[in-house]
C-alpha cells in the first residue's frame, strides 16, 4: 500500500512538473489558427490568449474550450501580459497583415511599433522562457524581440522560412510524386521576396534532387518556376482570401512541439547567425536544432557559391530595411 501511495505521489510530481504553459500574443487569424492547432495536438496544458481586443480573446477562449471534451484536457483562457511570468513559450503573431499588393517589408514600421508595446511588459512580468515570433517582416521583428528582451539569442526564434520550406516541399512532393515529408530541401534567407531554394544540396532519400529532376525530365527552369511559385504563394492566397493563416499556424505549432517536447528537431526557422554563411548579427531563415532550450545550434547548410551569394544578398536586404526601420 505504501509503495502504491509513493508511486501515485511520484506520478503527481511528474505531471505537475510537466505542466507547460504557452502564451499567445495576437488573436487574429494566424493566432487563433495556432491556438486551434495546439489544441488538436494536445500541446501545452495551459494556453493563454492575449490581445488588445478583449472580446475576441474571451470569445476565442470559450470557443476553443468547446473542443476539450474530444481532445486533451487543457486550461484555455483570455489573459494579460503578466500571465507570461511562468510561461514556457510566448508566441507573437500580433501585427498588421499584408494587404493585397503590399510586401512583408512594407509592414516594418507599423509592426515594430506594435511589437515595442509587447516585448517589454512580457519581460517585466518575469518571463524567462522562449520567444517565438511570427509577425511580419518576421526576420526583423525577431531581431527586435531579441534586442528589446535582452534575452540570449538561443531563446528567441523566428518562424523564418518554415512556412516557405513547407510550401517548397509540398510542391516538390507533388512534382516527384512522393510524400512532402520525405523531401529534404529548404527555403533559406529572408521570409520574403529575396528567399531562395537550396536545390544544389536538396535530396530525396539521399539522392540529389537535381539528379532526380534530370531523370524525370524536369529542367532547371522548371525548378526555378517551383521556387518562384513558392516565393509568391502568399500573394496568391492573399489575393484570393485576404490573408494566410493555416500554413503559418501549423509551422508555428511544429516549432512549438519541438520546444515543448524537447525534440532536437532540425527545422528551418529564423535563426541567429554567428559566422554561418559568413554572416553575423542577423536572424534569417536557416535550419537549426530546436529543443526545450530554444535554438540549440544553427545547422549550416553547405551552400554552393551561387546560393551563398543569394544568402548574402538576402541578409543585406534585411539589414538595409532593419537599419531604416529599427534603431
Ligand atoms: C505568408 O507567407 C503572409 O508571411 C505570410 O503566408
Amino acid at each position: 500500500r505504501l509503495q502504491n501511495k509513493n508511486l501515485v505521489i511520484e506520478r503527481m510530481i511528474i505531471l505537475a512538473t510537466n505542466h507547460q504553459k504557452v502564451l499567445l500574443v495576437g488573436d487574429g487569424a494566424v493566432g487563433s489558427s495556432y491556438a486551434f492547432a495546439m489544441a488538436q495536438q494536445g500541446l501545452a496544458e495551459e494556453f493563454v490568449i492575449v490581445d488588445v481586443l478583449k472580446d475576441r480573446t474571451e470569445g476565442d477562449a470559450l470557443d476553443l474550450e468547446d473542443t476539450l471534451a474530444w481532445l486533451t484536457p487543457k486550461k484555455i483562457y483570455s489573459g494579460e501580459y503578466s500571465d507570461a511570468k511562468d510561461a514556457d513559450l510566448v508566441v507573437i503573431t500580433a501585427g498588421a497583415p499584408q494587404k493585397p499588393g503590399e510586401t512583408r517589408l512594407d509592414l516594418v514600421n507599423k509592426n515594430l511599433k506594435i511589437l515595442s508595446t509587447i516585448v517589454k511588459p512580457i519581460v517585466d512580468a518575469g518571463f524567462s522562457g522562449i520567444f517565438l515570433v511570427a509577425a511580419n517582416p518576421v526576420d526583423i521583428l525577431t531581431y527586435a524581440t531579441w534586442k528589446w528582451s535582452g534575452f540570449d539569442k538561443s531563446r528567441v526564434i523566428g518562424s523564418g522560412t518554415s512556412l516557405d520550406t513547407s510550401r517548397l516541399r509540398v510542391a516538390l512532393g507533388k512534382k516527384f510524386n512522393v510524400d512532402a515529408r520525405d523531401v529534404n530541401a529548404y527555403i533559406m534567407g529572408e521570409h520574403g521576396d529575396s528567399e531562395f531554394a537550396n536545390f544544389d544540396e536538396a535530396t530525396i532519400a539521399g539522392k540529389p534532387l537535381l539528379q532526380i529532376a534530370e531523370e524525370n525530365g524536369v529542367s532547371r527552369d522548371d525548378l526555378a518556376t517551383i521556387e518562384d511559385e513558392t516565393r509568391h504563394k502568399a500573394y496568391e492566397i492573399i489575393n484570393r482570401k485576404g490573408a494566410t493563416f493555416y500554413g503559418v499556424a501549423t509551422s508555428l505549432m511544429r516549432i512549438s512541439r519541438a520546444i515543448l517536447r524537447d525534440e532536437n528537431a532540425i527545422l528551418p526557422v529564423g535563426a541567429p547567425l554567428d559566422g554561418e554563411y559568413g554572416l553575423t548579427d542577423t536572424f534569417i531563415g536557416s535550419p537549426a536544432v530546436i529543443n526545450g532550450q530554444g535554438i540549440d545550434r544553427v545547422v549550416e547548410v553547405p551552400l554552393s557559391a551561387d546560393e551563398k551569394e543569394k544568402m548574402a544578398a538576402s541578409a543585406a536586404t534585411l539589414k538595409e530595411v532593419r537599419d531604416n526601420g529599427f534603431k
